[in-house]
């Protein structure tokens, strides 16, 4: 094995998709698990805090950076168990292997085309978009667990995944390292045409989109909303949405729409766009409320904007500070608590603040 590589004062903007941050104070890219391990025993002989990154595309480090080791995972390898399963190494790169399971013709994860990250970061925020979360079609987790240093995998149900949430980032945050994930798809399986958005890109056909299909449409979708890392559009300097949609009960959804009619921002006839979800909450877009708040899209302060294209989107410019991220996505979150009375969740994990 080729000995530990760290790296001393390693800037983190250069390693997230926002591009700001200070520097790790040291930083480790494990090629393999066996590096990994070797990297989380050095840390904790030293009692270094850890973070662990992938492809820095959920991420906002603080301006003074990360007092300890930021241990990089940057595994690689897919591997074809029965035909309808596939496991990746956690550093391989979410959307090429999205690519490689519609090649095969495998359906559940088509509508999550196009999302930055690698795939051993999907579980902790179960990823989800278009109707498919990945919790639908993950049979198992292959973690360390840090509290004893063992491996093992995870059935899905361990997992305990929710809307853009599992054991990951709550009762368990910190206490395993996602090292490989493995996917139960459907051979030959219909593709999910369920969001609003892929129902009209396909309206008017009689046969149903093959799984490579709805890939293309969402490509295109995401590529409209400014929503696909083009590394040449100043645009992608984001984090993906900054806000989670908000969950709230019929009772705060009446309240929502009365107070949003007195304010004129909704016709007398009007709902509040959204839908039920199966547990009988309205899951509501954030986008929509801060677009009714007055926050337009193109929205700039400093170094920072909502995106020109999609308002859940916060853009930095070259010279930005996560100090100015944070005090804009606070604004945009006390402007929708003002008018509104909701308080949006960052989706971004913020690190260092
Ligand atoms: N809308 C606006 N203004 C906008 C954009 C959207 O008012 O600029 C309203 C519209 O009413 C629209 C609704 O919001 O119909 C929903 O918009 P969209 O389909 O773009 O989805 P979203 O709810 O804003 C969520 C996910 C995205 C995911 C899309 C598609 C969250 C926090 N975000 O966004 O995920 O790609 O659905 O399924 O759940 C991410 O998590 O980083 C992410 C990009």
């Amino acid at each position: 094995m080729p000995p530990l590589t760290i790296t001393e004062n390693a800037p983190l903007a250069h390693y997230t998709t926002l591009g700001v941050g200070g520097p790790a104070r040291h930083l480790v890219e494990a090629v393999s698990e066996e590096q990994a391990l070797e990297a989380l025993d050095r840390a904790s002989s030293e009692g270094w805090p850890v973070f662990i990154l992938g492809s820095g595309s959920n991420v906002l480090f603080a301006d003074a950076g990360f007092p300890g080791l930021v241990l990089r995972i940057a595994t690689r390898g897919i591997v074809a168990g029965d035909s309808n399963r596939l496991t990746a190494a956690a550093g391989e790169e979410w959307d090429a292997f999205v690519r490689l399971s519609v090649r095969r013709e495998l359906a559940g994860i088509e509508c999550l085309s196009g999302i930055p990250g690698t795939v051993g970061a999907t579980p902790i925020q179960n990823v989800g978009a278009y109707g498919e979360e990945v919790g639908d079609t993950i049979r198992s987790v292959r973690v360390l667990d840090r509290k004893d240093g063992t491996i093992r995998d995870l059935s899905n149900p361990d997992c305990g995944f929710r809307y853009r949430s599992s054991v990951f980032c709550t009762s368990e945050r910190e206490r395993y390292v996602i090292l490989a994930v493995t996917f139960e798809l459907e051979p030959e399986g219909l593709p999910s045409v369920t969001y609003p958005d892929l129902e009209s890109f396909f309206s008017g056909r009689a046969a149903p989109p093959s799984p490579w299909e709805v890939r293309q449409a969402v490509l295109l979708i995401r590529q409209s909303k400014g929503m696909l890392l083009d590394p040449t559009d100043p645009e992608s300097r984001t984090a993906g949405s900054f806000f989670k949609n908000p969950v709230i009960s019929e009772e705060t959804l009446r309240d929502t729409e009365a107070a949003a009619r007195r304010l004129g921002l909704l016709a007398e006839s009007q709902g509040l766009p959204g839908f039920k979800t199966a547990a009988g909450d309205y899951k509501i877009p954030a986008a929509w409320l801060i677009e009714r708040t007055g926050i337009k899209k193109g929205f700039s302060t400093g170094h920072v904007s909502i995106s020109s294209r999609h308002a859940l989107a916060i853009v930095t410019r070259p010279g930005g500070t996560a100090a100015e991220v944070l005090e804009f996505a606070q604004q945009v979150r006390g402007r929708v608590q003002s008018v509104f009375g909701i308080a949006l969740e960052l989706e971004p994990v913020c690190v260092g603040f």
